[in-house]
């Protein structure tokens, strides 16, 4: 079927993740611009709120939600009393890309490096994920219909260092976890896919970008030679979280700039 309406997201409840700022909240804006009631979710509240009052004054329609992913508990609370009727698409956005060292042994080469260096990563790049996933598919699976969406990093993809060990085996990890859904899901109309970004400009990296030098030297590896913008992720996650991506499954889509090429 082609048709324009393949896009639109109209009757569709979604709920994307720390979308407070940065490329989550392009993605809450951009769902609602499709006709999508957004959930915007982040552990900070006044992050969500400012989102969400910014999406309902363009309006649309959206409602900021706190919760923790890495904490079971309180996603699932915040599944059961968002009051917006069943969720069908979920984007896994949250994460801690660019997350500085909380000690100086983090700095230092992995093999020196203690658990409490790393669990963060593992906390919202996979717990988050497998908390909110298992959570939206309940409400996806009796309706026949869902849109499992993972924003994952090319540090996945060909392993990052430098305080990046944990990042880019979380972010796998999520990525491995996200095409067991699809595989689960596939009966049910549900896809899973992810979408791997390179470095995109974000609170979580504006900081670095604004070295010169280093921002030089990371747009050498880009063959588009430019920083991805929040909204070339939330035009991907559109297309996969919509009618027009009903027969791709359990897949990874570069959004990179040609950083790393995919077969
Ligand atoms: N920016 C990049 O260059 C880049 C590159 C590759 C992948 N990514 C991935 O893209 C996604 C978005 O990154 P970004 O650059 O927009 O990040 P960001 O740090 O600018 O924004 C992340 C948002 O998530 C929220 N958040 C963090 N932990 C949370 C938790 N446990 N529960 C709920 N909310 C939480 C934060 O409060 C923040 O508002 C992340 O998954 C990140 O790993 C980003």
């Amino acid at each position: 079927m082609t048709s324009p309406d393949l896009l639109n997201l109209s009757g569709r409840v979604a709920l994307v993740t720390g979308a407070g700022q940065g490329v989550g909240r392009q993605i809450a804006i951009t769902l609602a611009e499709f006709g999508a009631h957004v959930i915007v979710n982040d552990f900070d509240l006044d992050r969500a709120e400012r989102v969400a009052e910014a999406i309902t004054s363009a309006g649309y329609l959206a409602r900021p939600a706190q919760a923790d992913v890495g904490d079971f508990d309180q996603v699932h609370r915040m599944f059961s009393e968002h009051g917006l009727g069943p969720v069908s698409i979920v984007v896994n956005n949250a994460g801690n890309a660019g997350a500085g060292p909380v000690s100086t042994r983090a700095a230092l080469p992995f093999w020196e490096q203690e658990p409490q260096d790393w669990r963060r990563f593992f906390h919202v790049n996979l717990d988050g994920v497998m908390n909110v996933t298992r959570c939206g598919l309940a409400q996806m699976v009796p309706h026949g219909w869902g849109r499992v969406v993972t924003i994952i990093s090319d540090a996945a993809r060909v392993g990052e260092i430098n305080g990046m060990e944990a990042y880019s085996g979380a972010k796998a990890g999520a990525a491995g976890f996200t095409r067991a859904m699809a595989r689960l899901g596939g009966r049910y109309g549900v896809t899973a896919n992810c979408i791997a970004l390179g470095a995109t400009r974000t609170p979580a990296i504006e900081a670095q970008i604004q070295n010169e030098a280093f921002a030089k030297k990371v747009l050498s590896n880009y063959i588009v030679r430019r920083f991805g913008e929040p909204s070339d992720a939330a035009n991907a996650v559109l297309f996969l979280a919509s009618d027009a991506s009903s027969y791709i499954t359990g897949q990874t889509i570069p959004v990179n700039g040609g950083y790393s090429l995919a077969l």
